[in-house]
């Protein structure tokens, strides 16, 4: 049977908001410096740092995260947790958030608890022991961090406790504003140390046309966007990321 060909596109997909391509140019640096940290954390729970992101918008820091995620093994010994701040602001939701996805990828056995009526107290216990007995180790990455800022940043102390108790876990903060702990109680602050800090840089105007290049490619048939098409793409982006 003949199957047309769709003449615009060739996978639609590639254009959604939410799609991580298998290679992202120009940050392999910093790829590779996210995933050593993460790698060497969890080889040596001596010796963790939580990893600090920053830099302007559109420069790749949300995809850089999820594309390591997406390769990171996961399973009984280590687990990630992606919370977006700008949708889950409080300490109660992020911590019901990593609770949540605990159970789904350590323990999908055990029955999620209800957001109704418990104190968050009580579901950080139950982290606490939860982490305990089956030792899997948590890489969290709070994207957009200032959102989280000062409303919920206490289940960032409480999740930098988590050593006391002699439990793994790493952090992994994004944003736009490197000077976003400024303001931040100086305790909670004090509790991330060691923290490492990966800025990004805006891309320049060959690199970003590049990316461009390579998402219409995959995106559309050949010949559907020109050339002018992409250089005035890519001079927008660039602008934005400026
Ligand atoms: N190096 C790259 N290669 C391919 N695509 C990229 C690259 N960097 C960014 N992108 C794409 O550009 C878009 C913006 O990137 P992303 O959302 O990761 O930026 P961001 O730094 O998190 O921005 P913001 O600070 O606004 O959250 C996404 O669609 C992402 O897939
Ligand atoms: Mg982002």
């Amino acid at each position: 049977m003949y199957v047309s060909e769709d003449p615009v596109f060739r996978q639609k997909e590639v254009l959604f908001p939410d799609y991580i391509p298998d290679h992202l140019p120009h940050r392999e640096k910093e790829i590779k410096a996210v995933s050593s940290m993460i790698n060497s954390a969890l080889k040596n729970h001596s010796q963790i740092a939580n990893i600090f992101i920053y830099g302007p918008p559109r420069t790749g820091k949300t995809a850089s995260v999820k594309f390591i995620f997406r390769k990171l093994k996961e399973g009984a010994n280590a687990f990630t947790v992606y919370i977006n701040c700008f949708r889950v602001n409080t300490r109660m939701g992020a911590l019901y958030t990593i609770i949540f996805e605990f159970i789904r990828k350590v323990k999908p056995t055990r029955r999620i608890p209800s957001r109704r009526g418990v104190a968050y107290d009580e579901l950080y216990d139950l982290l606490v022991s939860e982490l305990k007995k089956t030792k899997a180790f948590p890489i969290i990455c709070f994207d957009e961090i200032d959102h989280l800022l000062p409303r919920g940043s206490e289940v960032l102390y409480d999740l930098s406790r988590l050593k006391e108790e002699a439990i793994p876990a790493l952090l992994i903060m994004v944003t736009n504003d490197q000077f976003v702990f400024m303001n931040v109680d100086p305790r909670i602050k004090s509790s991330l140390r060691p923290v490492e800090e990966i800025p990004y840089r805006a891309y320049t105007l060959e690199e970003m046309r590049e990316i461009i290049r390579m998402r219409i490619e995959f995106a559309f048939q050949k010949g559907v966007v020109d050339d002018e098409a992409v250089e005035y793409l890519a001079e927008v982006a660039t602008e934005i990321g400026r």
